[in-house]
């Protein structure tokens, strides 16, 4: 295997630019929001301001903890949606060329729009499951297109690199790998939206049977959100080990395929004890943090690799993990 980490000296980097670091700042801020919003669920604090866009009629809430808690998590919505308003006028004042930035540019204000009126309609129809379940999704979809416009707003490709990412099997393999976040993140909250959460009891056994299915709907859901945690987490892993493998040849990729690994491990680990422990809401609000932590990661693992990767002259590419001829080795 060829070393690489002479080839890193030629990566130059560039500042952080205010577009990069406002794209940072709205991607950090609405996974906070995400955050909030758990907290908001297991606390049971849904409803601790009955009315919207008011608390209790006031623009303050009133000294009560569950109304504070919700508050504090329309307060983080508020930024963010300023923050996300200021990522869209910057990417259309410069950066209107480039349709990688413009294209989840134009995106997310529409889901943002979307997504304050689900808020709204969470609270005047009394946290409908399904609902809070569509607000999730619209949720992680900011998030990602966020994480991506940071990531592509760096322009750490301004060195005139060639752009590879058509057909290069590394890359298609972190898009599939972020599809399969994004779905295993749905079907957690089809677990919690159905009222699956302690259909299942224990771990690695469901009600001291390995893979009990069959015996009724919501064991059956939970049951598929593991086994999909596993296989999700299998091809997580094969693509940040591919990732860590070509580090040198795209810049970032050390630390998105690291973060992904990190995150990936403490999710599991988090949904294994929050079913051995009775779901405590601690856990069950981390393992939302979890969830969203490792959508982002993949999410950076993706945007990342097809920002494209620099051939560093002189240094051939790595052999990609999957070809024909490896399989046949
Ligand atoms: C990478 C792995 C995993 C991801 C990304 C993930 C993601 C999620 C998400 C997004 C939710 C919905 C939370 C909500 O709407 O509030 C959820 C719920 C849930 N997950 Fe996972 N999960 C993973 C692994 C696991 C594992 C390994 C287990 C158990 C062995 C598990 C058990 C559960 C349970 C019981 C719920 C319902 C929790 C509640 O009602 O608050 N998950 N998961």
């Amino acid at each position: 295997m060829m070393d690489f980490s002479n080839a890193r000296s030629e990566v130059r980097t560039h500042p952080m630019s205010r577009y990069q670091a406002l794209t940072a700042a709205a991607a950090a801020t609405t996974y906070l929001l995400i955050v909030a919003g758990a907290v908001v669920r297991v606390s049971g604090s849904g409803l601790g301001c009955p009315d919207w866009p008011l608390c209790h009629g006031g623009f303050v809430p009133p000294p009560d903890v569950a109304a504070i808690i919700e508050f504090s998590h329309r307060f983080i919505a508020g930024a963010d949606s300023l923050l996300i308003v200021g990522v869209v006028a910057l990417t259309v004042a410069s950066h209107r060329n480039e349709p990688r930035l413009m294209a989840p540019g134009i995106l997310a204000p529409l889901l943002l729009a979307g997504q304050i009126v689900l808020g709204a309609v969470t609270v005047l129809l009394e946290l409908p499951p399904y609902v809070v379940l569509v607000h999730l999704a619209f949720a992680m979809a900011i998030l990602g297109l966020l994480v991506w416009m940071s990531v592509h707003a760096s322009g750490r490709l301004a060195v005139g690199a060639p752009n590879l990412d058509d057909g290069d099997r590394f890359v298609r393999w972190t898009a599939v790998a972020m599809a399969l976040a994004f779905v295993l993140a749905m079907t957690g909250a089809l677990v919690r939206a159905s009222g699956a959460s302690w259909a299942c009891i224990g771990f690695p056994a469901c009600n001291g049977e390995l893979a009990p299915f069959g015996r009724n709907v919501l064991t059956d859901l939970q049951l598929a959100h593991r086994f999909m945690a596993y296989a999700t987490a299998g091809v997580l892993f094969v693509v940040l080990v591919s990732g860590w493998r070509r580090r040198a040849g795209y810049p970032g990729l050390d630390k998105a395929s690291v973060a992904l690994g990190v995150t990936l491990g403490a999710q599991l680990l988090i949904g294994a004890a929050a079913v051995s422990s009775d779901l405590p809401a601690v856990l069950r609000g981390l393992h939302v943090a979890g969830a969203a932590a490792v959508w982002c990661s993949a999410v950076a693992v993706f945007s990342v690799a097809s920002r494209g990767h620099r051939l560093v002259e002189g240094v051939a590419a790595p052999r990609p993990l999957f070809t024909r001829e490896a399989a046949g080795s």
